[in-house]
């Protein structure tokens, strides 16, 4: 039942209950047993995806909920923000792209349930992990741990958000969506290394978050032992090892990772869809029940809320709605397909636990046979490299490598996670025939978008602007000896004196040379050695670049080693700091420093070494186009900006600003920033983020197949390229005329070749295995059709591959088999350029003949869209 009916339901409930007190036995409410969540006394097969709601803006949020609900799920998990919703103590903020409760009460009008993780620990790749940075500040504190200061700090957010969402009568217990909440996150390993304090807070959290009385269930992920009545998850790429730790709670997955976060400097991961559907049905046909997609859209990390250090600001991670909300296909349209397949089996998995017997040496059938009213079996194919014929209840079943294949009638086969591939479209008579799924919402049973399912596709970035007119403005690099300077002895940690408010802290100090030097004379300049924290450091000797050096995730500390061209006498030493988001996971992460900590030498003077980390350092919080606001309209306009010829490129710290008009249509847009060092950007006035096309790309990117266990660093791309090119640019940011682009450039860059980029789909492909029943036409003989289509205002201008026989490779990159019908392409030209949309019989007649037969045939075609 959806949660409308039951907000409906509660209504009539209230009137109802003034005449009839039985009526209570049918409220609201959310429960669990050992095999599923039980909604309104149902067990429910649950899929759900992560949403992050400040990675994206609340323009994009109706259409990316519609998205994930078109893609067959039937929950939204979201964490909840806290340092985005209290920014100082006490000050609280649920506005704009923290608006909290419009954002779940967008998800309750898309029909979906939600799960809300308040943490209010998120980690997540975020700023600090979530917390504020005052709350380091707090006396005595300490995160994540048995402490008072930290508990009832905790408990404070925590009860905060409950009241806000019981206020609003959100939780399903009051006829809203949502169906579970979950307090800390991933704390188990942090327990497992602090042990008795751990355990005990573990208690306390779990006792306080069951005593805010919300009326549905609690969870805690990655926690091997909780206190009842809350169920304890997995987050992991499989999850079909797990086991709840009592009998009588349900096997839940609330993190099963789609891909993973990219990181400045480091090859961009992505995970094969292939797997990605393997591991749900390994998941579901070992128990599980509900399976959440993290993430199901990544978004942006916007403004410098990334954490790490060195988190990028895409935080696209390989989701099924890629950064810019956009379906990435096949992905997109794998799941949804494994989703509606999954539904069919819903009756039959939630009555029974499932019966195992082996097929072979590596083959597995897990059936589940409530006989006579439901049977779906799952046959597994666990080889790596081998398809495997199987027989299962008398009849041959051939299973891709890695691969698992659903029959939601113990017969017949709709759904194989290896196949990716276009399916037919349903018709409504076509739905009614298939018997038992009174319980399936039927629109999961209507095509998407006109009467096509899932396609490949290859997305491309269009340039829409380029050639902008800039202007620039030196950064002052001394400007330490302005106001605002505090000089104190000895080198201070970045953050307390930052609070996070800028990325920059200024560290200046006075070296004082002797004419009698005796490298003044021989030329052998004295050796500077700076040890920082991290996680970026500019030196500055009179007021020039002298050295950048910047850390990784991994090891965000550095060390600055060169020699330096002092001058006899007074001579300005400028370290440039810069933080590049603060760490979200690790033990006590509250205590790791940022900033040059020290010691700072200098070696090859008369007098040997000397040691500045004690002298006099003069501290400076921000630049100082900082404090004169200059990504701002009335900023910008306090300062004389060169141009024309004077206009300064390739130089370190640089301030560039231009203007542009508004852009037609609705595709998404971005900045392509390729020929940029590292910074900042601004569009009127709203950071985008960091940039760091600079930091090139390394790891390992060799092809990388689908079967076989997947890990984090098995499937990388751009290689030798910017970890991050693009950089999103929300349309609701931009006006109708004159919007300012302003990007701080710490590295130095030529402005010139930023381009803004309109995302599109470039090309689309399907490939169809020859004489395979699709997902909505396996009841009938219907032979299988390729659909092909661009979206709304594009056509096919040109066939770029096809094949019918054994192609290779996949979408943008296919190549021809040892065999290969000499009409392949013929048809498609024929039927599909010039329109928007074409569709193909795919049997060997349409391509001239059977090219090779008794051997298992395939198409595959690429389009063009223009
Ligand atoms: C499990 O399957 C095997 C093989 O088909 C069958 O012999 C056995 O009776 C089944 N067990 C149950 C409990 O259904
Ligand atoms: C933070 O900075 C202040 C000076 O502003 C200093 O007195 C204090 O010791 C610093 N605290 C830490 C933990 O570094
Ligand atoms: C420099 O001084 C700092 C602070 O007193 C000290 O910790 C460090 O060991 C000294 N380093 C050297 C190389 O003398
Ligand atoms: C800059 O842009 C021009 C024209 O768009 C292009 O040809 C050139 O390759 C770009 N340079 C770099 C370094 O990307």
């Amino acid at each position: 039942m959806g949660n409308a009916d039951c907000g409906a339901m509660f209504k009539m409930l209230i009137l109802s209950l003034l005449f009839f007190s039985w009526a209570l036995s049918v409220t609201c409410s959310v429960t669990y047993d050992h095999r599923a969540i039980i909604i309104n006394g149902q067990r429910r097969i649950l899929f759900s995806g992560s949403i992050h709601y400040p990675r994206s803006t609340p323009e994009m949020w109706p259409e990316l909920i519609q998205r994930a609900k078109e893609g067959g799920l039937d929950a939204i998990q979201t964490y909840v923000f806290w340092n985005g919703h209290e920014p100082s103590p006490g000050k609280y903020y649920f506005e704009d792209r923290y608006d909290l409760v419009r954002f779940i009460k967008l998800v309750q009008q898309a029909g979906l349930y939600v799960h809300l993780r308040i943490g209010p620990y998120i980690c997540g790749e975020w700023n600090f992990g979530g917390f504020p940075v005052w709350l380091k500040y707090v006396p005595g504190i300490e995160f994540r741990t048995d402490n008072e200061p930290f508990k009832a700090a905790m408990e404070g957010f925590t009860e905060k958000i409950v009241n806000m969402m019981k206020a609003e009568n959100l939780f399903e217990s009051q006829g809203g969506p949502i169906i579970m909440s979950q307090i800390e996150n991933e704390y188990g390993p942090v327990e497992w290394e602090i042990g008795a304090p751990g355990k005990a807070y573990t208690q306390w959290a779990g006792n306080m978050a069951v005593g805010l009385n919300t009326g549905v269930p609690w969870i805690m992920c990655k926690q091997d032992h909780v206190p009842d009545p809350i169920i304890n998850t997995c987050n992991d790429f499989y999850c079909d090892w797990f086991k709840p730790d009592k009998p009588y709670k349900p096997k839940m997955w609330t993190e099963l990772w789609t891909g993973w976060f990219t990181e400045f400097g480091l090859a961009v991961p992505y995970r094969p869809v292939e797997d990605m559907a393997f591991s749900v049905l390994k998941f579901i046909q070992n128990g599980g029940s509900f399976v959440n997609y993290y993430m199901y859209h990544g978004g942006t990390n916007l403004e410098r809320t990334s954490g790490g250090p060195f988190i990028a600001t895409s935080y696209d991670y390989d989701a099924p709605l890629d950064e810019y909300g956009l379906p990435r296909e096949p992905k997109w349209g794998h799941m949804r397909d494994l989703h509606r397949a999954i539904k069919l089996c819903e009756p039959a998995l939630v009555s029974v636990d499932p019966n195992v017997t082996w097929l072979g040496k590596n083959q597995e059938a897990h059936v589940f046979n409530s006989q006579p009213e439901a049977c779906a079996a799952f046959l597994a194919n666990y080889d790596t490299e081998y398809s495997v014929k199987v027989t299962f209840w008398n009849a041959e079943y051939e299973l891709p490598p890695w691969s698992i294949s659903i029959l939601p009638d113990c017969k017949k086969v709709v759904f194989n996670s290896a196949r990716v591939r276009i399916p037919a479209c349903a018709s409504a008579a076509a739905i009614s025939r298939i018997g038992r799924i009174s319980s399936v919402p039927v629109h999961f049973f209507f095509c998407i978008s006109l009467q096509i399912g899932a396609q490949s596709s290859v997305m491309k970035m269009t340039p829409v602007i380029n050639g902008l007119t800039w202007q620039s403005y030196n950064e002052e690099i001394t400007s330490a000896y302005e106001k605002d300077t505090v000089a104190m002895n000895g080198l201070y940690e970045q953050v307390n004196l930052t609070r996070d408010s800028t990325d920059y802290l200024w560290y200046t100090t006075d070296i004082t040379i002797d004419p009698n030097e005796e490298f003044l004379k021989t030329g052998e300049y004295p050796l500077l050695i700076i040890w920082s924290a991290g996680h970026a450091l500019h030196v500055f000797l009179n007021g020039r670049l002298v050295g950048t050096v910047y850390g990784s995730q991994k090891n965000p500390k550095l060390t600055y080693t060169g020699n330096l061209n002092l001058r006899a006498g007074i001579n300005k030493l400028s370290l440039l700091s810069v933080s590049v988001g603060l760490p979200n996971v690790g033990i006590h992460y509250e205590r790791w420093n940022v900033g040059v900590l020290g010691p700072v030498t200098i070696t090859g003077l008369n007098s040997g070494t000397w040691n500045l980390s004690t002298q006099e350092w003069s501290y400076k919080v921000g630049l100082k186009g900082e404090a004169l606001s200059l990504h701002t309209l009335s900023g910008s306009t306090s300062v004389e900006w060169a141009q024309g010829p004077s206009l300064v490129l390739n130089q370190p710290m640089q301030w560039y600003k231009t203007t542009f008009n508004a852009i037609q249509g609705n595709a998404p847009l971005a900045l392509d920033m390729n020929t940029m060092g590292k910074g900042q950007v601004w569009i009127n006035g709203r950071s985008i983020g960091r940039h760091w096309p600079a930091y090139t790309a390394h790891g390992n990117c060799i092809e990388c197949s689908y079967a076989g266990a997947f890990d984090d660093q098995k499937c990388r791309a751009n290689c030798g390229e910017a970890s991050q090119r693009w950089y999103h640019v929300p349309r609701s940011w931009l006006s109708p005329t004159e919007n300012l682009l302003v990007v701080f450039e710490e590295m130095g860059g030529d402005p010139t070749n930023i381009s803004l980029v309109e995302r599109n789909v470039g090309s689309v492909c399907a490939d169809i295995f020859d004489g395979q029943p699709s997902l909505t036409n396996w009841h009938t003989a219907a032979k299988p059709k390729a659909h092909l289509w661009c979206p709304p205002g594009q056509k096919i201008s040109e066939i770029k591959f096809a094949s019918f026989g054994n192609p290779q490779g996949k979408c943008g990159k296919y190549s021809e088999g040892s065999c290969h019908a000499h009409r392949s392409y013929d048809i498609f030209q024929k039927k599909c350029i010039g329109r928007q949309l074409c569709n193909v019989l795919v049997v060997p007649e349409v391509f001239g003949g059977d090219p090779c037969p008794g051997t298992d045939k395939k198409l595959s075609v690429e389009a063009i869209c223009s």
